[in-house]
């Protein structure tokens, strides 16, 4: 385990992993994003991606245009399937500037060489040190692709996403499932 001290952005926080991760691919799960899909977990899919691909992979879903300033947005171009090459990446752009509504949702496959560029601790939006940032610098060198996750997502960082990912897992589950369903049918 290790811990960030201070709260510098989330490439500071990956960074703060450099000796853990070594000199290998790694992943990243930010988990306040639940993505739902237990036949085929996200990161399974992503690990399948890449291993057709090598480089980066980036789980990405479609946002409403209102809400790219919420996210790191992928400027995309060739697509293949669920694949879509990844030509720049904007953390959280300014409302009318978003190069697309493709938006990550916080699972991500990395090579080891971003632990150089986040060593320099630029900081970007927000004043924070920013993983969408360093990941963008490695465009040009490294493979770098968007995948589109099949499967359902629940934004946890925000109260009404948290209050519906547990209703609706709740629902899934066979012992408190048909309980939480009649106190909803008969409260709605
Ligand atoms: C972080 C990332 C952002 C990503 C988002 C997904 O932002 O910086 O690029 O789209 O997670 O949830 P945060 O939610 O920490 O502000």
């Amino acid at each position: 385990i290790v811990r960030q001290q201070e709260p510098l952005g989330l490439g500071h926080a990956v960074w703060c992993a450099r000796h853990i991760v070594g000199d290998e691919p790694f992943a990243v799960l930010l988990p306040d994003e639940l993505l739902w899909n237990p036949a085929d977990p996200c990161l399974a899919q992503m690990v399948r991606a890449r291993d057709e691909v090598g480089g980066t992979v980036i789980a990405v879903m479609e946002v409403p245009e209102e809400e790219t300033k919420r996210y790191g947005i992928v400027d995309p171009g060739a697509s293949n399937g669920a694949l879509t090459e990844v030509k720049g990446f904007v953390e959280k752009p300014k409302p009318g500037t978003a190069p697309s509504r493709l938006a990550a949702v916080g699972r991500y496959l990395i090579e080891p060489e971003v632990m150089d560029i986040l060593s320099e601790g630029k900081r970007g939006a927000g004043g924070e040190i920013q993983l969408t940032d360093a990941l963008a610098r490695m465009i040009g060198y490294k493979p770098f692709h968007a995948f589109t996750y099949a499967g359902r997502r629940f934004d946890c960082g925000d109260k009404a996403g948290h209050v519906t990912a547990n209703i609706a897992l709740a629902l899934e589950r066979p012992d408190i499932g048909p309980a939480v369903r009649q106190w909803l049918e008969a409260n709605l």
